[in-house]
């Protein structure tokens, strides 16, 4: 279950019906799988092969597809991230720059854990989603985000995408953010 930050008066948002409502506000699609569909053996890997990956696709070939007739999707694929991630930390360090698609950007965590950061309105400034095992967040197009891993550093993600080149980053360089919550 998704919790809200938001990060200028430190508010948390808790409760399934509050985190939707907050959500629903900014248009962020939130929805849920069954996180203990996926087998024990993968959800504790995050160097997941080529051929677990495919598992997990198999595990959830249902709901992509059943999102992927919704909204349009056309590919999908399996990240996974964690310390054992080469580089990780540059990696981390450029996921961190506040940028915007063309497109949606879907995730859904399947193991592990992570953050999306994004902008509300002016007025409101940016809220942290923080997302567990079953969340399922579509950041809209256009809108000011990035995404990280939470202190434990490890997930297992399904992205899906419209066009393999539509999810290109722009930058959006905002100097009223301010990085720690
Ligand atoms: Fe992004």
């Amino acid at each position: 279950m998704a919790e809200i930050v938001i990060r200028n008066t430190n508010e948390r948002i808790t409760g399934d019906e509050n985190v939707r409502n907050f959500l629903n506000k900014y248009e962020v699609l939130y929805e849920n799988w069954d996180a203990s569909k996926l087998n024990t053996d993968l959800q504790n890997n995050f160097g997941l092969t080529d051929q677990q990956k495919e598992e997990v696709l198999k595990t959830y070939d249902y709901e992509i597809r059943d999102l992927a007739a919704r909204r349009g999707y056309q590919i999908w694929d399996v990240i996974t991230l964690s310390e054992q991630t080469p580089d990780i930390e540059e990696k981390l360090a450029k996921f961190e720059e506040i940028h915007t698609h063309a497109e949606d950007e879907i995730r859904a965590i399947v193991a592990g854990k992570g953050i999306f950061v994004i902008k509300a309105t002016d007025d409101v400034g940016y809220f942290n989603v923080e997302l567990s095992p079953g969340d399922v967040i579509s950041v809209p197009e256009n809108t000011p985000h990035f995404f990280t891993l939470m202190e434990n550093k490890q997930i297992i993600a399904v992205r899906l995408f419209i066009e393999k080149d539509g999810w290109i980053a722009d930058p959006y360089p905002d100097p009223t953010f301010i990085k720690q919550a």
